[in-house]
């Protein structure tokens, strides 16, 4: 290969076209957009450099592309991923990875040569307040983790946005709602932060707030082996929604809202606190910092620059498709918690929701 990456984007809709224009203006040094794809002929015609495609399969085999970038609806990123892993290219696939656990087991099963490098566009790693809390996290500043809370409501969908395509809201072309369009970012920064938990408890509102039939209100409970416990609420229906994460740990609290974090640590570990104390009802003295975060507007760029370095350097990965698979199965185990109303553990049977998922789709019709 030489030392320019040749792209092609698969999928060139809301998300594939922002991609293929920022790298078509410079924003990803040795990496040319030599092709794109997409289903419907207008979109083709706003690329008139690059080679179009109306196939996915044509895209793939046309010699042209050493790696692609999949932004597609969902069930297809199983299908042309594999595909194009089964021909030799590098593959960049937009998240969710896939929409179920089987499916995304089988898509990871095509990445058997070590030198392609496959990658997920979890493009909110690269955001700085992310990092920091991971960081924190990492240095254990927290003490034992107690308690987790993510409230993330600010994902305000009208029914307009699900009348864009025919294939939102329904089981049969999307797949799922809210936490499989909206949140597979926040459910894989949940697993980056705190790991998988061992079991979890949901409840899942179909079609509650929009003329869809798949979830748009979400809350589960989370239990982790080390004692940690977690919420998890999500909904596209509210407004002013709120995005609120909380952590607390035996040295204090963290909260996250606004680009924001506050830090209150405790001046004794509250465990040792407790023990020690002979007061009733004392207040456990404690500092307060706090730091704004401005946000970062090139996430995704960032991913796409660090897949480019992976390939033509060997650079690290951010975002390893092979841990899109754990957002994958913490969706689909709140989903089947709320259709099976019991808790599931982990690992959760993917071939189980699977099958769920399949009665939803002869039940509901539609795509
Ligand atoms: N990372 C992010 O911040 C972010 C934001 C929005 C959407 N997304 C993701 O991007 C992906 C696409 O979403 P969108 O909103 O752009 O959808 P969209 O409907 O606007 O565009 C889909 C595109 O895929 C093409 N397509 C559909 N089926 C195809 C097939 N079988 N073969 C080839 N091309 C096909 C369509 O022609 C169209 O160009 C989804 O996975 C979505 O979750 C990611």
């Amino acid at each position: 290969m030489s030392n320019t990456l040749r792209l092609g984007v698969i999928g060139v809709g809301a998300m594939g076209a922002r991609h293929a224009e920022q790298i078509i203006a410079g924003a990803v040094p040795r990496c040319e957009v030599t092709a794109v794809c997409s289903q419907i002929p207008e979109q083709l015609a706003r690329f008139p450099k690059q080679r179009q495609f109306a196939r996915s399969e044509d895209l793939i085999r046309c010699g042209e592309v050493d790696a692609v970038l999949i932004a597609t609806p969902h069930y297809s990123h199983t299908t042309i991923g594999a595909d194009a892993l089964h021909n030799g290219l590098h593959v960049l696939v937009e998240k969710p990875i896939s929409v179920h656990k089987a499916d995304a087991e089988r898509l990871l099963a095509a990445h058997t040569d070590p030198r392609q490098v496959f990658a997920v566009m979890f493009n909110m790693r690269t955001e700085p307040l992310f990092l920091k809390i991971r960081e924190m996290l990492s240095a254990g500043e927290l003490g034992k983790l107690q308690r987790v809370s993510w409230i993330i409501t600010h994902w305000f969908r009208p029914d307009a946005y699900y009348a864009s395509a025919p294939w939102r809201g329904t089981w049969a072309g999307e797949g799922g709602g809210v936490l499989l369009n909206q949140c597979p970012h926040q459910l894989d920064l949940f697993q980056w932060f705190f790991g998988m938990p061992s079991r979890l408890r949901a409840f899942c509102h179909l079609g509650k707030y929009h003329r869809i039939q798949v979830e748009d209100e979400v809350t589960a409970y989370l239990e982790y082996d080390n004692g940690l416990t977690g919420v998890f609420i999500a909904s596209t229906g509210e407004a002013p929604g709120a995005n609120r994460l909380e952590i607390a740990g035996d040295n204090g609290r963290l909260v996250v809202e606004n680009n924001t974090i506050t830090f209150t640590r405790n001046e004794t570990p509250t465990s040792q606190f407790s023990r020690a104390t002979k007061e009733l009802f004392p207040a456990v003295a404690a500092t307060t910092t706090t730091v704004a975060i401005p946000s970062f507007t090139g996430q995704h760029m960032a991913i796409v620059r660090n897949f480019v370095d992976a390939i033509l350097d060997g650079a690290p990965l951010i975002a390893p498709a092979a841990e899109g698979i754990r957002s994958v199965e913490l969706g689909n185990a709140m989903l089947l918690s709320s259709l099976q109303g019991r808790t599931v553990g982990f690992p959760m049977d993917g071939a189980v929701f699977e099958k769920e998922l399949q009665r939803l789709i002869a039940t509901a019709g539609g795509a």
